[in-house]
């Protein structure tokens, strides 16, 4: 295999963070339905968009050993962002859990296409993955506003603070 160049290392270690990120934001989610808050048909949700969370992040896992890539080092923060995340949001209910994974899924859209815009012939697999992964977030989202996602009043000022975060933890784990 080719050397892998810096910038397609930057992206393989922004999206392994960013992929781990949502599984560990659904973990959040769980946590909250399986004790504060009931909701036996968004438990199910959640649990079938981590599934899809796990897949992607497998992948970018083994590429990050494969290609000797430096995983981020702020993982143990996002982990605990991530749980809080998702524990916080699903407190407020169906709503602010759906927001969270709609904002969450915009941010990763837009994160995504701009990947799959860069990159060349030079990395095809990668790109179909990403390509791949791309189209299962954009189900999510949809899935979310289906579920309930709101984005009136309070919840417009949620939808801010999550996508202002998702986009430093973005720019930090590109780099760090
Ligand atoms: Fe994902
Ligand atoms: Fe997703």
């Amino acid at each position: 295999m080719k050397k892998t160049s810096s910038k397609v290392e930057e992206f393989i270690r922004v999206d392994h963070a960013g992929e781990r990120g949502a599984v560990k934001i659904y973990e959040g989610q769980l946590l909250a339905l399986n004790t504060l808050v009931k909701n036996e048909d968004l438990k199910k949700t959640i649990e079938e968009m981590k599934v899809h969370e796990m897949e992607h992040c497998q992948f970018f896992e083994k590429e990050i050993k494969k290609r000797n890539i430096k995983p981020t080092k702020f993982l143990p923060l996002w982990d605990l962002l991530g749980v809080g995340l998702g524990f916080g949001s699903t407190l407020l209910g169906k709503k602010g859990a759906m927001l969270c994974t709609a904002s969450v899924e915009e941010v990763i859209d837009k994160h995504y296409l701009n990947q799959i815009n860069q990159l060349g012939s030079e990395e095809k697999e990668l790109k179909k993955k990403i390509t791949k992964f791309r189209e299962d977030e954009l189900h999510h989202k949809d899935i979310a506003y289906e579920k309930g996602a709101s984005k009136k009043g309070f919840y417009s000022i949620l939808d801010k603070i999550i996508k202002t975060g998702s986009k430093i933890a973005i720019n930090i784990s590109e780099k760090v």
